[in-house]
């Protein structure tokens, strides 16, 4: 694939100077009153929105921002949202609708809305019908033109809505805040061509395409240079990267290089889907120190006839074999997974099917969903939906397959030492903090915020079904 690079340094450039002008408005009411603007980002979703959050909470710096202690209190609101299920489509909204009365005592407030959900017709007929307050509406693909639509907004005093249905070019290098200073996110790919049938993601955030292997390794070495020890590698399929680059490159040879980077001591990545998983992957895996020992492997149901009508192109047998293959490997992997209980037409002797792969593979943790109905998507069509009350049974069924392994395995780490990366004080006891080991299992011990950042070597004492408790040695 050819590299644009000129039109993202020009585009970049162009918000530059959008950038600067929104600076200078808000410079000139900080000399007139005294007080800087605020802003409040909220996000729902995956991690891939978390860090698109973080490129929003960079610009947003940049032009003069700070940030509010409560979302009443500021100048500027922004939603980034999800719409892979339909209950955080159902918060945006209800969250919306409380903004209204808090836009009436605070009329300068300015509202603007992103991300997922703003890529589906339905929800911007939504909006512009019944939530007119909002000031500023675009989507996945276009978020570094935040500028330019504040800018716009400011100009015009409209509401400004700006969606593209496709993606252009990938821009580089956006002024990012890093929510941990020791930790990051890096986007690798962006999209998903693989149309699950239940998924509105390949709909929302348009096809693959990947980051050129030299762009993704700049940005490494200069979150290593700025203190960061543990990287995340996003894509909604990590597993394709590099297809459609024309280089030979894949995923699997981009992890060797990461590891090669200095000062970087943890790589992580996320999602890998398991029809693409290659043997190549797994010996890099393997071999690579720094990346660590865990694996997110969704596998979302186990009976085959409902992994083919979710167009998931493997079985549940091939699905047993891979994780076979990468326990032999690496046998201290970490496996954790993703399931949807109520697929349409999902029986509950085909749920057993689920509850056999979670009882063979062993996870060590597991997201689990109840289907949700995503208009657009192959499944929403389908005419065999499942009782609600049914498919929560059956959610509970795999929630009590689940948790016993989890608890089994958490417990065996009870009297063993592990690196432990200090994340932040814990919430309940603040004589404790939190932090991962490099398996991503979450461990409480006694410390203070004077060690976030740091890996220590921490004994495990006790365990919990999604924690540990432990103590530094
Ligand atoms: N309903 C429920 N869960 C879903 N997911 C994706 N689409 C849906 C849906 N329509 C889940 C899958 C995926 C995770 C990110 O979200 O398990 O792996
Ligand atoms: Fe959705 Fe499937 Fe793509 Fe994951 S791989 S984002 S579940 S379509």
């Amino acid at each position: 694939m050819e590299r644009n690079n000129n039109v993202s340094a020009e585009q970049l450039a162009r918000q530059q100077e959008f950038m600067k002008k929104i600076r200078e408005i808000n410079d000139e009411y900080f000399n007139r009153t005294g007080k800087k603007k605020s802003m409040f980002i909220t996000t729902f979703g995956c991690q891939m929105n978390a860090h698109d959050s973080e490129k929003l909470l960079g610009m947003l710096k940049e032009m003069g921002y700070e940030e509010a202690q409560e979302e009443k209190d500021a100048d500027f609101v922004i939603y980034n949202t999800c719409c892979v299920r339909e209950n955080a489509e159902n918060k945006v909204y209800g969250n919306l609708g409380y903004l209204k009365h808090q836009k009436r005592e605070n009329p300068e407030m300015k509202i603007a809305i992103c991300g997922c959900m703003m890529q589906q017709e339905s929800v911007l007929q939504t909006i512009k019908e019944k939530y007119k307050h909002v000031d500023m509406v675009f989507g996945t693909f276009n978020l570094y033109k935040l500028p330019e639509i504040m800018y716009i907004n400011i100009e015009t005093k409209a509401p400004v809505f700006d969606i593209w249905k496709e993606h252009k070019e990938i821009v580089e290098d956006l002024p990012t805040i890093r929510h941990f200073k020791y930790k990051a996110s890096v986007n690798i790919m962006f999209g998903c061509n693989n149309f699950c049938s239940y998924c509105i993601v390949p709909y929302v955030r348009g096809r693959e395409r990947s980051r050129c292997p030299e762009d993704i390794l700049n940005e490494i070495r200069e979150l290593a240079k700025d203190g960061v020890k543990e990287i995340t590698l996003l894509g909604q399929n990590v597993n394709s990267y590099g297809l459609g680059l024309g280089e030979d490159i894949t995923f699997a040879k981009l992890l060797r290089m990461v590891n090669e980077i200095d000062g970087i001591e943890r790589i992580r990545f996320m999602t890998s889907h398991p029809k693409d998983l290659s043997d190549e992957l797994i010996y890099a895996m393997r071999d690579c120190k720094k990346v660590c020992n865990h694996i997110h492997l969704p596998f979302q149901a186990g009976n085959n006839d409902i992994l083919k009508a979710m167009n998931r192109k493997y079985t549940k047998e091939q699905y047993l074999e891979l994780v076979e293959k990468i326990k032999k490997e690496i046998p201290d992997i970490s496996l954790t997974t993703d399931i949807i209980v109520g697929f349409p037409g999902e029986t509950s002797s085909q749920v057993d099917d689920t509850i056999d792969v979670i009882k063979k593979a062993r996870f060590n943790g597991a997201f689990t969903f109840i289907y949700s109905k995503r208009t657009g998507t192959p499944a929403a069509e389908m005419k065999n939906q499942v009782d609600e009350k049914e498919a929560k049974e059956n959610f509970n069924r795999v929630l009590d397959a689940l948790n016993p392994i989890i608890y089994e395995l958490n417990c065996q780490k009870v009297g063993k030492t592990y690196k432990v990366l200090a994340d932040d004080v814990s919430n309940g006891d603040k004589e404790y903090i939190t932090g991962r080991l490099e398996d991503n299992s979450l461990v409480h011990f006694k410390g203070d915020s004077s060690m976030i950042g740091q890996i220590f070597d921490v004994k495990i004492t006790d365990c919990k079904t999604f924690y540990l408790i432990g103590e530094r040695v």
